[in-house]
């Protein structure tokens, strides 16, 4: 098992490592790189699951939100779907245009508004627009020092009146030995970004398979923003 588990890992560290170096290790370039030299097979995307995240699923029952999503960083797009199923009306987007095209094709019949845009600077349409905005490893797989803040930073503002920010990714607990991408994410800087949203729950919790790695997911609500 642990041996299975050090061969995915080094797996995932030269996919990446390898697509960083086609571009220059370009910290955001890598993606696409990545999504293209892929050509289709989702097993050489390290992060993709082929199915919704549990997490957030059971999140968004259990808080019984409805209405317009955003998707920030959409993958292969089954988070997506996923909130699509529970009646949502989904926005999802990636920096990525292969990604999204992958996207389109794996699901051609959906309602999903797919779109390739940039959380570094997101479309104006979109500002004060959603009920719930979901980010799922994306501010940890992109640098600190200018990025990563920025990313942060924009979230908040894509929330309407009442909106939900649902977040989920790796806790940097000081025992992870990770070589990054990603860099897990210290609580602090968390709450930190997000102070002007009030904070609603932190949780902690491990998938069995990876049962070492801390992880977190957590809600804000905006409020009273005139
Ligand atoms: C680690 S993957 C996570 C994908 C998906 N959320 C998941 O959990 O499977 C990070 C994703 O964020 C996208 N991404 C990176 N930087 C971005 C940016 N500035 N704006 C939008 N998407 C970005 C990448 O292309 C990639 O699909």
């Amino acid at each position: 098992m642990i041996e299975m588990e050090d061969h995915c890992e080094l797996e995932r560290e030269n996919m990446i490592s390898d697509s960083k170096s086609a571009v220059d290790n370009e910290p955001i370039k890598w993606f696409d790189e990545l999504y293209n030299r892929a050509d289709g097979n989702s097993q050489m995307i390290p992060w993709a699951k082929m199915v919704p995240n549990p997490i957030m699923m059971q999140w968004v029952r259990d808080n019984h939100i409805k209405g317009k999503a955003l998707i920030v960083g959409c993958g292969l797009g089954d988070d997506a779907i996923g909130l699509e199923k529970l009646g949502f009306d989904v926005t999802a987007f990636d920096i990525s245009e292969h990604c999204i095209k992958w996207c389109k094709n794996r699901f051609e019949k959906s309602s999903v508004k797919w779109q390739v845009a940039d959380i570094l600077e997101p479309p104006m349409s979109w500002i004060n627009q959603f009920d719930l905005v979901v980010e799922i490893h994306i501010l940890q797989a992109i640098p600190d020092g200018g990025i990563r803040e920025t990313a942060a930073g924009n979230l908040p503002r894509l929330l309407n009146n009442g909106g939900e920010l649902l977040c989920i990714g790796r806790l940097d607990d000081g025992r992870q030995t990770i070589i990054p991408p990603p860099w897990p994410l210290k609580k602090e800087w968390l709450i930190q970004s997000f102070n002007q949203l009030k904070l609603i729950q932190f949780e902690l919790f491990s998938y069995p398979e990876t049962k070492e790695v801390t992880r977190y997911y957590a809600s804000w609500k905006k409020e009273n923003i005139n």
